[in-house]
């Protein structure tokens, strides 16, 4: 498995890192093509494991990809078999995003449970509660959702959906649901992240009827064509991968980094917290700049919903809050088990006592290298960004999980002046 070695930065980071099209916007916009037979065209997606995972899956429901990143294309194929297998799901929990469209467009589907994952048992029961209002049949057996339509494998008809709590794949899963099934739709208690938004804008644009995507309220008439079209769109940047390089340019005392092609609007919650933390943050244009001009003061965090903070951007704002003078108190509200980056920052010379779903950390004036653990996608991250200020080398093993989510991730830190490189086969 590879390793980042990343060596002290003795100068602080500089320069400009671009941005790469959002994979957590790219994952619903790839399963949403088998609601159209056409041919569809995605821009601007990022080349990461997660894509290639996705492109997999759609290839063996049959449909044709072809991934030549940043520019995705998908036809429909042979005849499509409505069954996602678990060898495919367990690689990736967002797989369970195919089930919305396929028993909307085909009437019935088999999809693996995605089981729990390393920050939590990330259940779907939001989604099959949706599913179940709009008049499908679900059965659990041995592993597996069955999922069928009204009447033996009907078409789904419009529903009122209350969520109990905000999920961002179970909003999308019932909304690409929503846009074929038959009448309409009101989904109340939805995600309000980008990710929603984007996805809304394009079933509109694949000719659906979503209004509200992006706010807690969505209406959705399904159309009677059966089919949605095809659409060509290019996806927006990616704002947690934007967040990442913001902590990491603050860092260092000194720091002056242009974060290009992030949109500000999608990270107020973020900025606020780094403002408070003494880091200068300002929009240029289509365009975020981060500026570390003096000492960083400890703030206190609590993840939440967008437009809260983003629980995928707590690892790593804990990561600078542990160099912070004074103490900052870190709540995590979305996940049960999302502190795995802590005993590894411990080991780096981090002061974080970890009591139930918050970290209380002490700042201090210096973290150590050391050989740490990559856990999960953020935690991995957070690793990284230690290692920018740690005294020495530091060894990020099991960097699979920073390859589901950062592209080019030890090119993009290279040219901020960050001493990286990627060893292969770092452990036997
Ligand atoms: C999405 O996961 C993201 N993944 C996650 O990003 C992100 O951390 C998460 O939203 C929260 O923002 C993608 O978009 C592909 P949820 P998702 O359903 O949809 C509970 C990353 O780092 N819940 O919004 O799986 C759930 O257990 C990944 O890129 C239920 O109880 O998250 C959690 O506590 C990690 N029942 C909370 O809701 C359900 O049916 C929010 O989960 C669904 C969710």
């Amino acid at each position: 498995m590879d390793a980042l070695r990343i060596r002290p930065s003795s100068k602080p980071l500089t320069g400009k890192v671009r941005i790469s099209g959002a994979k957590n916007a790219a994952l619903p916009i790839l399963c949403a093509t088998l609601l159209s037979d056409g041919a569809s065209h995605l821009r601007n997606v990022p080349r990461l494991r997660d894509i290639e995972t996705t492109a997999a899956l759609l290839r063996f429901l049959g449909r044709d990809v072809r991934v030549d990143a940043p520019e995705v294309h998908v036809a429909a194929g042979s005849q499509v078999k409505p069954e996602a297998p678990y060898e495919l799901v367990k690689q990736m929990r967002a797989s369970v995003l195919v089930l919305g469209p396929l028993v909307a467009r085909f009437g019935r589907a088999k999809v693996s449970l995605p089981g729990g994952c390393a920050i939590g048992a990330r259940p779907i029961d939001q989604h099959l509660k949706g599913l179940e209002a709009m008049g499908c049949t679900i059965r659990l057996e041995r592993g597996y959702v069955m999922a069928e339509g009204p009447n033996g494998g009907g078409r789904l008809k419009g529903a009122e959906v209350v969520f109990d709590i905000p999920t961002v794949t179970g909003t999308e899963n019932l909304m690409m649901a929503a846009a074929l099934a038959k009448g309409r739709t009101t989904l109340v208690n939805c995600a309000r992240e980008p990710e929603v938004e984007e996805l809304g804008r394009i079933l509109n644009k694949m000719g659906a009827e979503v209004n509200g995507a992006g706010t807690d309220v969505m209406h959705i008439v399904g159309t009677d064509r059966g089919e949605l079209a095809p659409f060509d769109h290019a996806i927006i940047p990616d704002r947690i991968e934007a967040g990442t390089y913001m902590v990491a340019a603050a860092m260092i005392e000194g720091g002056d980094v242009l974060v290009e092609g992030a949109e500000l609007s999608d990270l107020e919650a973020l900025a606020m917290k780094m403002r408070a933390a003494g880091v200068e943050i300002t929009s240029e244009g289509h365009n975020i700049r981060v500026k570390r001009t003096g000492p960083l003061r400890g703030v206190n965090v609590t993840t939440a919903p967008h437009p809260g903070f983003p629980t995928d951007m707590q690892a790593q704002f804990l990561a600078l809050m542990s160099m912070a003078k004074g103490e900052s108190v870190i709540t995590e509200t979305i996940f049960e088990n999302r502190f795995m980056h802590v005993p590894e920052l411990q080991r780096m010379g981090a002061s974080v006592a970890l009591r139930g779903n918050t970290a209380v950390v002490q700042g201090v004036n210096r973290l150590y290298g050391a050989a740490v653990m990559a856990t999960d996608l953020r935690a991995s991250a957070s690793l990284v960004i230690a290692g920018i200020v740690a005294d020495d080398e530091t060894e990020v093993r099991r960097i699979y999980h920073l390859d589901r989510g950062y592209e080019r991730i030890e090119e993009k830190l290279h040219g901020l002046g960050v001493d990286v490189e990627r060893v292969k086969g770092a452990e036997a």
